[in-house]
């Protein structure tokens, strides 16, 4: 481990390899990606479809292994951690929102909010679960069902769960993918309000606008970690992501 991660400055970080499948069908999904995200900063994660955003986000959080390579999360080693140990890390330090959302049908909003709370053991109040669903603009949808709400709604739902916790990192995987512009922009602000209070954000994108609203932009490109921006605009950023997908 290098004394940046030691020293807790680095917040979440991963060096190595993922392979899915084997023999014929394997697929190096990461190939020696080497990745270290300042803590209470913002990182955006963009490239082509099948590029790895995904696959990196749930190797840095603890969701899937490395085949070969070294994962920190939160400035501990969990390269060699067990199933119950990176359960109560991520329990309660890490918030995901996935790609396809993850909600339980047969919940209200307010319900899957508190979801993770009551697994870490809490007993969420009712003025927590509601701060969460106003920060994402659903103050008015908490007995509301996933399929009672639109695809961006539900996303949202989604992404306030993952907040709800208050993680000290957020993975979040295109998290204003099914936004209009507004909602966006509202989910940019509170994500930013989020860094400014010290918690650490990774967040994939294929929006060049939503990427340069991050402190820094990773790019890969069939699994390899091929270029980095930081503090860049979104015509730039557009330009690189142009670039890796022509
Ligand atoms: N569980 C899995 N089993 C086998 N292959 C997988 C699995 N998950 C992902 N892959 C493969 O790994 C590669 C990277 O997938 P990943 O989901 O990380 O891409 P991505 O960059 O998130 O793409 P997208 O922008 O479409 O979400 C792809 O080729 C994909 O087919
Ligand atoms: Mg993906």
């Amino acid at each position: 481990m290098n004394t940046e991660t030691a020293s807790g400055a680095v917040s979440a970080m991963a060096e190595g390899t993922k392979t899915y499948g084997s023999g014929e069908t394997a697929l190096r999904a990461l190939d020696a990606v080497s990745i270290a995200v300042p803590r209470s900063s913002w990182t955006a994660v963009m490239g082509p479809s099948g590029s790895g955003k995904s696959t990196l986000l749930h190797c840095l959080a603890g969701l899937e292994r490395l085949d070969a390579g070294r994962v920190a999360l939160d400035g501990r080693d969990i390269t060699a951690a067990s199933d119950a140990e990176l359960t109560r890390l991520r329990r309660t330090a890490i918030g995901f929102a996935f790609q396809n959302f993850n909600l339980v049908t047969s919940l209200t909003a307010a319900q899957n909010v508190a979801l993770p709370l009551r697994l870490s053991g809490a007993r969420p109040a009712r003025g927590e679960v509601r701060a969460a669903l106003d920060a994402v603009g659903l103050g008015d949808r908490l007995r509301h069902r996933p399929g009672q709400l639109s695809g961006g709604q539900q996303q949202r739902v989604a992404l306030a769960r993952a907040i709800a916790t208050r993680p000290k990192v957020l993975f979040a995987d295109e998290p204003t993918g099914a936004l209009d512009t507004s909602s966006a922009q509202a989910v940019f602000a509170l994500l930013r309000s989020m860094v400014e209070a010290g918690q650490t954000v990774v967040m994939v994108t294929h929006d060049p606008v939503a990427a340069a609203c991050a402190d820094s932009v990773l790019f890969l490109r069939d699994g390899r970690l091929v270029d980095r921006l930081d503090g860049a605009g979104a015509a730039t950023v557009a330009a690189v992501l142009t670039g890796l997908e022509s």
